[in-house]
């Protein structure tokens, strides 16, 4: 296969922005991810790619469970700020105000709208991530916007 070309064509593919967060008896990680993708309505599930190597990764097989916060169009900063994960401090993650939602898993108030999941599965296929299957179990609106696009911000995850 030709390297530059599997790049190139895979950098096609649409993606969101999300910042997943999870939260165990000891501890709380965060980090923005673009891998998800809805994958049952009934019942209600999406599939997350999470780097092996991440604290994100540890946190969410310890706990089971873990939220996602959906970017908002204007809402680049955000995705930026966490590319390094972040615990709550304060009362805030990475600066943002949250609230804790069904799960234990922090919601970021600011964010487009958020979901909680707990883990059906995990899906170690040799990658560098695994992919988690996560049923939806609870829903918030926030402030309702509109969701960011990768496309629009010009980074790139994936090739
Ligand atoms: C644009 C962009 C998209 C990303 N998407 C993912 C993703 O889908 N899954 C993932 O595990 N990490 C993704 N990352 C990396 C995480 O944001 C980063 O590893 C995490 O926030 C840091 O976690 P750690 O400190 O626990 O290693 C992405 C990074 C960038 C810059």
């Amino acid at each position: 296969m030709d390297e530059n070309l599997k790049k190139k064509v895979l950098r096609k593919i649409h993606y969101g922005l999300f910042v997943a967060t999870s939260s165990s008896d000891k501890d709380t990680a965060s980090g923005t991810i673009n891998w998800l993708t809805q994958v049952s309505f009934k019942p209600p599930a999406v599939a997350v790619a999470i780097k092996k190597d991440s604290f994100l990764h540890k946190v969410i097989s310890e706990s089971g469970k873990f939220a996602i916060n959906i970017v908002g169009k204007g809402q680049k900063d955000m995705a930026q700020t966490f590319f390094k994960g972040y615990s709550v401090e304060n009362g805030k993650l990475g600066g943002y105000e949250i609230f804790y939602g069904s799960t234990g898993c922090p919601i970021i108030k600011a964010s487009a709208s958020a979901f909680e999941c707990e883990v059906l599965n995990k899906i170690d296929f040799g990658g560098d991530h695994d992919v988690f299957i996560g049923k939806v179990v609870d829903v918030h609106a926030c402030q309702d916007l509109e969701s960011l696009g990768m496309m629009e911000t010009g980074w790139y995850y994936g090739g």
